[in-house]
């Protein structure tokens, strides 16, 4: 729990909660700043959350900046940070896992198996040490925000889920922590994520609707880019993350960089 939490809900002031891994960015702050305008207090959370990387996924390489974090929380106006360390979040011995049925299973839930049950179950923790009256998520990770929708509503946390536009870089590169690990070639390549996603998004602006054309029109831009390895692009529903649907969703590979972008085609791509 919390300290203060109790205090603040006695008092009848409204708490939002942004759950973070650090290493904080401009996506970061859009979130705290759009919580601070809609409640009383904020609270942020920083903890990389060890159950939801896969063995052999970068968790000991995540970035980890406490100082630069810090400075950026309180320049937020965050009224306090809970950084439980592993052992208080995950007593030893701790085997329990919330695992939301169906969704977790596709797309980034299969090509990172158990990821999802490791989202729930520390997403679930967390709503419990701090009983916000809204949680902060970006569309980002458009799966995510599903898979926290539903177990939101699965398991009646009494928890209002907001969601916030994905914040990108001035060529169309989504925000993420995972960007620092680029190389400048590298990082040029990243831009065929946004390339991707525009010109599908231009595609059904200029009235394309048929599923499998909006599809290879993603796959052959990526595979445009000798750099990048393409794990999927799809264009799905975005509550059960099944076709048809109409956000776009994309994953590609550079060296040893995993990046992920989504964009709903129904809208203009910003930018
Ligand atoms: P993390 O990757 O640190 O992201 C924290 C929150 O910031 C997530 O809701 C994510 O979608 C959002 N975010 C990241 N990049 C963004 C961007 N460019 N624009 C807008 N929002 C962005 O996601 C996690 O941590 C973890 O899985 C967590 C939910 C904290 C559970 O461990």
């Amino acid at each position: 729990m919390l300290e203060g939490s109790r205090r603040w809900r006695r008092e009848g002031l409204s708490i939002g909660l942004v759950p973070t891994m650090g290493a904080l960015h401009a996506g970061h702050l859009s979130l705290i700043a759009e919580a601070r305008r809609e409640n009383a207090i904020v609270v942020a959370s920083v903890f990389v959350n060890p159950i939801q990387f896969a063995p052999g996924e970068d968790f000991e390489r995540y970035p980890r900046d406490p100082a630069r974090d810090a400075e950026q929380l309180s320049g937020a106006g965050i009224d306090a940070v809970y950084r439980p360390a592993v052992e208080v979040m995950y007593y030893p011995g701790a085997s329990t896992r919330v695992h939301v049925a169906g969704i977790s299973d596709r797309l980034e839930g299969a090509a990172r198996p158990g990821h999802f049950d490791g989202v729930a179950t520390v997403v679930s923790k967390l709503f419990t040490a701090v009983e916000p009256d809204r949680a902060y998520f970006g569309q980002k990770d458009a799966q995510q925000v599903a898979v926290v929708r539903r177990l939101a509503r699965d398991l009646d946390f009494p928890v209002q889920i907001r969601v916030c536009p994905t914040v990108r870089e001035a060529d169309g590169l989504a925000m993420s922590s995972r960007n620092a690990y680029l190389d400048p070639q590298e990082r040029a390549a990243a831009g065929s994520l946004s390339a991707a996603l525009r010109l599908a998004a231009d595609a059904y602006a200029a009235g394309e609707r048929r599923p499998e054309q909006l599809r290879s029109a993603l796959q052959a831009r990526l595979e445009a880019e000798p750099l990048a390895q393409v794990e999927y692009a799809e264009v799905v529903d975005p509550e059960t993350f099944t076709s048809p649907g109409s956000l776009a969703v994309v994953a590609i590979r550079i060296g040893t960089t995993r990046l992920i972008d989504n964009h709903d085609l129904s809208m203009r791509f910003p930018g």
